[in-house]
């Protein structure tokens, strides 16, 4: 147990490591790094049609404009041109097709980022046009995909739904969302001696940016350095694509011998990257008199763009969380990933999980409305409970199971009951404006979903002074990882949070990482750090117990110091003693996630080493004249097991719920006929501003609730989860919108919510 004495250790409320830097503008970005003379400055040329073959690029024009270095297509890569994370054929540059309206046919390097986009605006690109395939519809009509069809099987859900003494079907669908991030894509590449190439990226996944750096360049990964000291938000965004921005610095840099710096403008990181897949849904459920599922058909189809990319991760994400939290007996799911000439979409924070949810919450409403029964009613009847109620349509079973506490938990906080019926008696009186209220529960799968990448690394150095020097796989992108990991060894040596330097992720300190995603950050680097950690402090235990000459099981390591009974030395004496007797004070450490197995043809298994939970009640009032509606309140429970750090899981409970509120009400992105993004910058593209936070917004995180599964200090992931509790914001606009027909219609309300779809669904539940 750590004492409070010591200024670091696990379980307590730290401040994020760079809270100073960022609030006073002093923390370093990419594009603050000091330049080096002759750095030159990149703009891509891009189509401005959805789908044409190139028939040739002239670069003549742009090549001659003075202080341009260098103008390369596809032609120029010298490796291959292919950055696919998981299948091939992604390139960096559009070769002999372009397949996006935005995507980059050719870049520019210049001494400075005007006369590069001035120049790109000179490539002359000669282009064939093809019909462009742009919607999900359409590409499901010509079964346009990027991969296989993924299905999800578990019992006979045509013949339970054919059964059930009742039957609906529904569609239904959801919008796609912008990372909007504020640091956009950005990468610096520096050529170094012989082949060597130094990256400097806004990257969640160092080691993508590698292999990707090292394919275009066709060098092998030991000529390549990628280094992140922290990103500028990514949430998903930066996961894959980074590595296109990162590998088009590379070739320039390549070209021109000089550092490159590519950093996209607003309006081009909207246009050129992907974002969300938006999703089409077709369900059919069967169900009882009391609401109970027995069985559940799901058509998923999501737009994946012009290539895979992670597509099929996502769809399989979506497709293990389109239960939730309810026992479905019989299920068939299946997912589409479309391939369509818009933008290839990638992850983004949920992965797949939010959209999967959608469909199912929608279903619990449609059964409730068909039956005439209260929402939490139908909820209560399908809850995950003890076998064999316990048991997802993948074949895992439900160990850890929370919902009952949760849901009962967040009830009570937010005097739910009491509060429906508050909104009631307002609706009643008060014709235009209506108030709803929503509850939703969520369970999400914490680790990746694909097992490989389930593992992590870290290196840490006790230097003689007592300083400690800690490296990891993990990224910083303004979610705490870094003084979670650094308050894990905190706690291992017993030594105070500032005796301790994490250093910038890096490809040469810990290889062959996994990008820093599906909210296991803290979980895999946090044990890699602690195998470091303990193996050198095994190492200074034994010193020690020579020392005092006791036993190694009697040395204690508490408060900066090491105790042998009642005589101490402390951290940096003993530390310096380890060195004098020539024991090493440095160790990598590596852990890889237990008990996980997945079959992707048949997409059973036990993807999951475990669940986070919770659950949100979110109260939102519309203007039925409008369509306009506000977020009133807000109210949250969610469990992160025995919290690392409760200060920064706060923060990330309440970052998520916001950008969830976002996607569910204000982020719509318009493509219009011609293929071409329209809102490509925050004057159209509407992300959730400070007055949009709910004015009463309470968050608790679940006591009491260490993680049954021996993860980091049992803890919990909790960057993802949280996203997913707006989606009680949503349930709770279309309980306000059924209040105009006593909650007895079932309307169309998509995510998301906006002024314009809130009215044309007022119009719908009072249509005779
Ligand atoms: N929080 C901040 N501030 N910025 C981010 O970019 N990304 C989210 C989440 N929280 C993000 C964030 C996403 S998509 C993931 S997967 C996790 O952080 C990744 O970090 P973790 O695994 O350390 O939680
Ligand atoms: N989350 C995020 N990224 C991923 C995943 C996941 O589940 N699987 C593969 N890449
Ligand atoms: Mo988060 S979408 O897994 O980067």
């Amino acid at each position: 147990m750590t004492s409070s004495a010591l200024k670091g250790g696990v379980h307590r409320a730290w401040r994020h490591e760079s809270a100073e830097k960022h609030v006073t503008g002093r923390a370093v970005y990419i594009d603050d790094m000091p330049s080096v003379p002759g750095t030159q400055e990149v703009w891509l040329a891009t189509s401005p049609h959805p789908h044409a073959r190139i028939r040739s690029i002239d670069c003549a024009a742009a090549r001659a404009v003075p202080g341009v270095s260098a103008v390369v297509t596809a032609a120029d890569i010298p490796g291959v041109n292919d950055v696919a994370p998981i299948f091939s054929g992604e390139p960096i540059l559009a070769d002999g097709v372009a397949e996006y309206a935005g995507h980059p046919v050719a870049a520019v390097a210049a001494s400075d980022r005007d006369t590069a986009r001035r120049a790109a605006a000179l490539v002359a690109v000669d282009y064939e046009l093809f019909e462009p395939v742009l919607t999900i519809e359409e590409a499901m009509e010509r079964e346009s995909y990027v991969a296989a069809p993924q299905v999800m099987k578990r019992g006979d859900a045509a013949a339970a739904i054919a059964a059930a003494p009742h039957r609906i079907s529904g569609e239904a669908g959801c919008g796609g969302q912008d990372h909007f991030y504020l640091e956009g894509q950005v990468a610096l590449a520096v050529p170094q001696e012989d082949s060597d190439m130094t990256v400097y990226s806004s990257t969640q996944h160092p080691t993508e940016v590698q292999h990707g750096v090292a394919h275009t360049l066709g060098v092998p990964a030991n000529a390549v350095t990628v280094e992140v000291r922290r990103m500028g938000g990514a949430f998903g965004g930066k996961e894959s694509q980074a590595t296109i921005v990162a590998a088009i610095a590379a070739v320039l840099a390549r070209a021109t011998g000089l550092p490159v710096k590519l950093r996209l403008a607003r309006d081009d990181d909207m246009i050129v990257t992907g974002k969300r897949h938006d999703f089409l849904f077709r369900y059919e459920v069967g169900f009882d008199e009391q609401g109970r599922i027995a069985g559940l058909d799901i058509l998923f189809a999501a737009r994946a763009g012009n290539v895979a990319d992670l597509s099929t991760s996502v769809m399989g994400r979506a497709l293990c969380h389109a239960d939730n939290c309810y026992d479905i007996p019989n299920a068939h799911f299946r997912g589409y990933c479309c391939k369509t000439n818009t933008v290839s979409n990638t992850a983004f924070r949920g992965f797949g999980g939010p959209q999967g949810m959608v469909v199912i919450e929608l279903a619990i409403e449609h059964i409730a409305r068909t039956l005439g029964m209260d929402v939490e009613a139908v909820r209560r009847a399908n809850y995950y409970g003890d076998a064999p109620r316990n048991v997802t349509p993948y074949g895992q079973v439900v160990d850890d199971n929370v919902i009952g506490e949760v849901v009962d938990g967040i009830s009570g906080k937010a005097d739910y009951e009491a509060r429906r019926r508050e909104v009631a008696a307002f609706n009643e009186s008060s014709p235009v404006i209506k108030k709803g209220i929503a509850m939703v529960p969520i369970k999400f799968g914490i680790s990746f979903n694909v097992k490989s990448l389930n593992q992590a690394g870290a290196l840490v150095h006790v230097y003689t002074d007592g300083s400690v020097h800690l490296n990891h796989g993990g990224t910083e992108m303004g979610q705490g990882l870094y003084v979670k990991i650094a308050q894990v060894v905190s706690e291992a040596f017993q030594i105070d949070l500032d005796r301790i330097r994490v250093s910038p992720a890096s490809t040469d300190k810990v290889p062959n990482t996994s990008a820093t995603a599906a909210s296991s950050g803290s979980d895999l680097n946090g044990m890699a750090a602690l195998d470091a950690a303990n193996r050198i402090k095994e190492r200074m235990t034994g010193v020690a117990a020579e020392h005092f000459g006791v036993e190694p099981g009697e040395i204690r390591f508490a408060d900066n110091r090491i105790y042998a009974g009642n005589r101490s030395l402390t951290f940096d004496e003993l530390a310096k003693m380890s060195w004098a007797e020539r024991v090493s004070l440095s160790a990598t450490g590596f852990y890889r996630t237990p008990d996980i197995h997945w079959d992707g043809e048949t997409m059973q298994g036990r993807p999951f080493f475990y669940y986070a939970y919770g659950a949100c009640i979110a109260e939102v009032a519309i203007d039925t004249l409008t369509g306009e509606n506000r977020v009133l309140r807000a109210d949250i429970l969610e469990d992160c097991g025995t919290s690392l750090n409760p200060a920064i899981d706060l923060g990330q409970i309440e970052g998520g719920f916001v950008q969830g509120m976002g996607w569910v009400t204000t982020e719509e992105l318009w493509w219009d006929a011609g293929g071409r993004l329209r809102t490509h910058g925050p004057s159209t593209y509407k992300i959730p501003g400070s007055r949009d936070v709910p004015p009463a917004f309470n968050v608790h995180i679940l006591e009491d609730s260490p993680n049954p599964h021996p993860t980091i200090f049992r803890s919990k992931a909790v960057g993802e989860p949280p996203l997913m509790l707006a989606l009680s914001v949503w349930l709770a606009i279309r309980d306000a919108v059924s209040a105009l027909a006593d909650h007895r219609r079932f309307v169309r309300l998509d995510p998301p919510a906006t002024p314009e779809r809130v009215l044309a669904a007022v119009e719908e539940v009072r249509a005779p």
